[in-house]
């Protein structure tokens, strides 16, 4: 079944190094799909000559339809960690975080977080993300089969943790890889799903641990990895403790074999030249989490240096960490991040790195990302209109660059009018589509 969308529509084209990032603006343009697909984006005078029925599109009015937004770095079972007091990262950790994830040991409990998890993405409308779940396979597998039955193009992983954490969330090297295995086996490259290979960080994982990780990355075609780096200063000191025979941080994962182009590495703040130079011997990619370094006060990211440096960047939320499911909120805390640092940050580039590049930065570029024939149709509806003040300003922009750079300074999930993912509507301001997607 054909469906057709007509209206304004701004993505970025996958044109590596183009100017403004690749980004197409159509102010009447006509969106194709079929089934789980994008047919064809075009202008509507150019579908009409191709016969296109012009009147039976979907008219979006005054809103703006773009691709869905892509999450590089979230935690699905720290949903009730979000907005916890006080601490930096390693106290927050014990105090916060760990106690959370305990509870995911009851599957009802873990059922019932990964759902709302999910429906938070897509009320913010981030439509794919690369996420954390907890030490449990059971709440792994939960999280799994959620997302299979709402058709998300997901990844995630086991965390896998041995040491330094209660002990009710620890495996050990054996069981997290046979844990690891069964679900490998079970989830990736099922239906839109990924896994990814998932060492909590160099803290919690014994170097024979890291090496099951390596083994498993090793066994099988395009796992991803993923992991925190360089987050915080004392965490790096207790890393160097740990490991006193690696250079760095990153020759912690490195020597391990986990330094892939797979791999995305959550913060990377405090990184030094030589494990900058690493990371694009490697292509390994960086998520940069703005709201969860300022919440957790862990640091600035330098966008600036580490593009200068050619490294593959990306965006995430980070929540518990993270004090926002919504990407748009996380480009604003970003944007004052190379503000501090005075460096530039545009918002076109913002567009682009919650979209095209982080698919990119996942390679998923030919699924997801843009608006282009054959691509999965994951996408979103902006809707200016949702709040006054957006509205007004929205009105006095001066060009679509200018009106993006406004839902990225005061957007948040209040903008977001409807969610599709491949192909299907889950989630409209107006009420539930599809059954738990409800705001
Ligand atoms: N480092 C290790 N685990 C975590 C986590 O859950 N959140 C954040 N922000 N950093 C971490
Ligand atoms: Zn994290």
């Amino acid at each position: 079944m054909r469906h057709y969308l007509r209206g304004r529509m701004l993505h970025c084209r996958d044109l590596p190094g183009a100017p403004r990032f690749g980004a197409e603006y159509l102010e009447d343009g006509v969106l194709i799909i079929e089934d789980e697909h994008i047919v064809e984006l075009l202008p509507a005078s150019e579908a009409q000559q191709q016969g296109v029925p012009l009147e039976k599109c979907q008219s979006l009015g005054k809103r703006l339809l773009v691709p869905g937004f892509i999450d590089t770095h979230v935690h699905a079972y720290q949903l009730d960690v979000i907005a916890s007091y006080g601490e930096q990262l390693l106290q927050w950790l014990h105090r916060y975080t760990f106690p959370a994830e305990m509870r995911m040991a009851d599957p009802a409990f873990a059922e019932e977080v990964a759902a709302q998890f999910l429906q938070q993405l897509l009320v913010n409308g981030t439509t794919s993300a690369l996420v954390f779940a907890t030490t449990h396979k059971h709440a792994t597998d939960i999280l799994f089969k959620a997302a299979a039955e709402l058709n998300m193009c997901l990844i995630t992983g086991k965390t896998l943790m041995d040491r330094n954490a209660p002990p009710a969330l620890l495996d050990t090297p054996e069981s997290s890889y046979s844990d690891s295995l069964a679900l490998i086996e079970k989830w990736h490259g099922k239906k839109r799903l990924h896994y990814a290979v998932t060492p909590r960080f160099a803290i919690t994982s014994s170097p024979a641990q890291l090496r099951v990780a390596h083994t498993l990355v090793r066994q099988h075609r395009n796992l991803y990895v993923q992991t925190h780096l360089a987050e915080n200063r004392d965490e790096v000191a207790m890393v160097r403790k740990l490991f006193p025979d690696s250079r760095n941080y990153l020759d912690v994962y490195d020597r391990h074999g986990l330094c892939t182009d797979r791999a995305v590495f959550g913060h990377c703040l405090h990184l030094e030249d030589d494990e900058v130079a690493r990371l694009r011997e490697t292509g390994g990619v960086l998520a940069c989490c703005p709201t969860s370094n300022l919440f957790l006060g862990s640091g600035l990211f330098d966008w600036q240096r580490m593009r200068a440096a050619q490294l593959t960047l990306s965006v995430g939320t980070d929540v518990g960490g993270g004090t926002s499911y919504s990407m748009l909120s996380t480009l604003r805390e970003l944007y004052k991040m190379t503000q501090l640092q005075g460096t530039t940050f545009s918002p076109l580039e913002g567009f682009y790195t919650i979209t095209l590049g982080n698919a990119r930065a996942l390679k998923l570029q030919h699924r997801i990302g843009n608006l282009a024939a054959g691509s999965d149709a994951d996408f979103v509806i902006i809707d200016p209109e949702a709040d006054a003040l957006i509205n007004r300003r929205v009105k006095a922009a001066h060009d679509i660059a200018d009106e993006w750079f406004v839902y990225m300074t005061l957007g948040d999930d209040r903008v977001i009018s409807e969610t599709w993912v491949a192909g299907k509507p889950l989630y409209k301001t107006d009420g539930a589509v599809v059954k738990g997607v409800a705001a």
